[in-house]
């Protein structure tokens, strides 16, 4: 496997209609800021919708949507799955492992089935980095598509429920500074987290992580690079941690776990070196004990079933605006 980052940009006329609204959601890179933060404030307005008695609003009324997950999740999933239903539309979970893909039927012929069923929105991961997009260049002009990951390359989702999580804590981006730690070489979210970031102008963006573990060039992304928990978590305000992706290695890039851990896992001692009101994510699933301490991941800085919960709210914001149900997108 390549050790670089991939695929290259998308035009954004991919993911716009002609009117510059989200058509689909497939990655961060090349959306401006003006619609990113379009997407976290209509998602601070579904916030709302959690904590009333009836938690369904009618915006998705008679929509029909198909959650595709080709590769195992927990959040990603049944918060695009709440989402829809919370937005009051007609969802499909399709069951890969019993669908006709294992018969040997192709992506696009799922695909062209499901279109027949009237269907307005496929949410998809996939294990190979590009598949929503191959997906998006297929469908009819009135379905969207959103990208839940797919392999390295992007989860644009993810990347905005985690940039709500800190503008709600931590409002002016501009004066932060955020590390990304771990296996940032094989991650999507890091990689969906790192545009969003910077296209929101964060003061300023680290990963730190052993050379093993970062693409070449990465700080053509517009990171500082660093390989020391002590120097990378010098006076940050945001630590994101991110778990070891062992399904996406090959050979041998570490030593073992435990040295894995000695070396850049967070536990009270290496937190102690970012700011004392610094928040900790982890964008799930966590492993404790291997890039994380239970004591800080369960500990009271700990913002990561937060991230969670926004999740619901970011999902309902990119749904309504693909579907021009909030004033964006197609009507
Ligand atoms: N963060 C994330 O994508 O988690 P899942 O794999 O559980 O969806």
């Amino acid at each position: 496997m390549s050790n670089t980052l991939q695929p290259g940009p998308l035009p954004a006329s991919m993911q716009l209609d002609d009117n510059g609204k989200l058509r689909h959601f497939l990655t961060i890179e090349g959306l401006s800021a003006t619609l990113l933060t379009e997407i976290l404030d209509v998602a601070e307005s579904f916030s709302v919708v959690a904590t009333q008695p009836v938690k369904k609003v009618p915006l998705l009324r008679g929509k029909t949507i198909f959650n595709l997950f080709f590769e195992p999740s927990t959040r990603t999933r049944t918060t695009f799955e709440l989402a829809a239903k919370r937005l009051s539309a007609d969802v499909m979970n399709m069951n890969i492992s019993t669908s006709a893909t294992s018969k040997g039927e192709s992506l696009l012929d799922t695909l062209r089935n499901l279109e027949a069923m009237y269907s307005d929105m496929f949410v998809v991961r996939h294990a190979d980095s590009g598949a929503a997009q191959l997906i998006a260049r297929h469908v009819a002009p009135h379905v969207s598509v959103i990208n839940a990951g797919d392999g390295r390359h992007a989860h644009p989702t993810q990347a905005m429920l985690d940039v709500f999580t800190i503008r709600r804590h931590k409002p002016d981006l501009t004066a932060l500074r955020v590390a990304i730690v771990g296996d940032i070489l094989h991650s999507r979210v890091a990689r969906s987290q790192i545009h969003a970031l910077n296209t929101l102008n964060t003061g300023e963006v680290r990963v730190i992580a052993p050379k093993t573990l970062l693409p070449e060039n990465v700080e053509q992304l517009g990171v500082q690079v660093y390989h020391s928990m002590a120097q990378g978590l010098k006076d940050v305000d945001v630590v994101i941690m991110l778990r070891l992706q062992r399904e996406r290695m090959t050979g041998a890039l570490l030593p073992s776990e435990h040295e894995f851990f000695r070396l850049y896992g967070l536990d009270e001692a290496a937190l102690a070196y970012a700011k004392p009101d610094a928040i900790v994510m982890h964008p799930g699933p966590a492993n404790r004990g291997v890039e994380i301490a239970s004591s800080v991941a369960d500990g009271p800085r700990s913002v990561i079933l937060e991230q969670v919960s926004n999740g619901l709210a970011i999902r309902m914001a990119v749904m309504s605006m693909c579907l021009g149900a909030t004033g964006g997108g197609k009507g």
